[in-house]
């Protein structure tokens, strides 16, 4: 087993990343994020990591999604637009989505993709055309992994400098290692897996590690076990979405990401809470978290 250097992320490092704007803003200037995912019955990933990119400051957020779940995300989303696009019997994207695919990604800052993707064959033309036509930094999460892990020879189509979040069963598909392997070793799996691909990967879980290309490795000291439960995975990539379109880099927004994510938690116990958190109450503190990293 070789030995990994990792490093800590630490608050100094974090806090005051987040350059104050100019009072000339506008939310032109911002960061406009692409975000592609989404299906009957998963509406609520691309619902959670939209909103979790408007608090996490991106000036526009867009999401393209199959055309059935349009009315809940834009009931429950007043800040983001939609694209609806048509959709198959399986309630995911149809396989002809990919030349508005393409339309949709023209002036976009930043790309993430893959929450409540479904791995359907219309998916994997919806995820194909995003790695085919994006030319700026993107996250890929969830069943865009899964497509991933289905089609390695895609993860060479990735053109653009790309953040991957995997849980440790997504990286166990996509390495072919056990979970049991991965836990094991954690640095050593992540490290490996970026180097081998040239992703930033994020492997998340009690210890979240963030690997770079370069083999560097660095562990993310804040979050508890609030964090156990469904959606919270969706809220990070919403947030690492919004700092890539901010203009951060893979590197940087992804050990930010993991660190105010984690944070956002750890407010939330010391305020008492104990369990049941809900992912979105994570995207309410997002904000102030944010700020205080300024
Ligand atoms: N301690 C610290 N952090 C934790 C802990 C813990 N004990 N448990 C979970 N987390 C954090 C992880 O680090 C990660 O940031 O919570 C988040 C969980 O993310 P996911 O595992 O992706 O969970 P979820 O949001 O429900 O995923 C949604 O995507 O990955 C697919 O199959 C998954 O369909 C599901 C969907
Ligand atoms: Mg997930």
């Amino acid at each position: 087993r070789a030995e990994v250097a990792c490093r800590l992320i630490t608050s100094r490092q974090v806090m005051g990343c987040m350059a104050p704007f100019s009072p000339h803003a506008h939310k032109g200037t911002r960061g406009h994020l692409a975000l592609m995912g989404g299906s009957s019955g998963k509406s609520g990933a691309v619902i959670l990591a939209a909103g979790a990119a408007v608090s996490g400051g991106a000036g526009l957020v867009s999401t393209a999604l199959p055309a059935c779940i349009n009315t809940a995300f834009e009931s429950r989303c007043l800040e983001a637009m939609s694209l609806p696009l048509p959709h198959g019997e399986d309630g995911s994207f149809h396989p002809g989505c990919g030349e508005a695919l393409a339309d949709f990604l023209s002036g976009k800052d930043a790309v993430a993709a893959g929450p409540g993707l479904t791995t359907s064959k219309g998916a994997l033309a919806a995820l194909a055309a995003v790695l085919d036509f994006c030319e700026v930094p993107m996250v890929l999460d969830a069943d865009a992994l899964n497509l991933l892990a289905e089609k390695p020879e895609l993860v060479r189509e990735i053109k653009a400098e790309a953040v991957i979040t995997p849980h440790p069963k997504e990286l166990a598909r996509l390495t072919g290692a056990s979970v049991h392997d991965i836990q094991a070793d954690r640095m050593g799996a992540a490290s490996a897996f970026a180097v081998q691909t040239g992703l930033h990967v994020v492997l998340k879980g009690a210890g979240t590690v963030v690997a770079h290309p370069d083999g560097s490795c660095a562990l993310n000291p804040t979050g508890n076990a609030l964090l156990a439960t469904g959606g919270t995975g969706d809220v990070l990539t919403g947030l690492i979405g919004a700092l890539l379109a901010q203009g951060f880099s893979c590197r940087e927004a992804s050990e930010m990401g993991v660190y105010l994510h984690g944070e956002a938690a750890n407010r939330l116990m010391d305020q008492g809470l104990q369990t049941g958190m809900a992912a979105s109450r994570l995207t309410e503190l997002l904000p102030g978290v944010l700020s205080d990293a300024m």
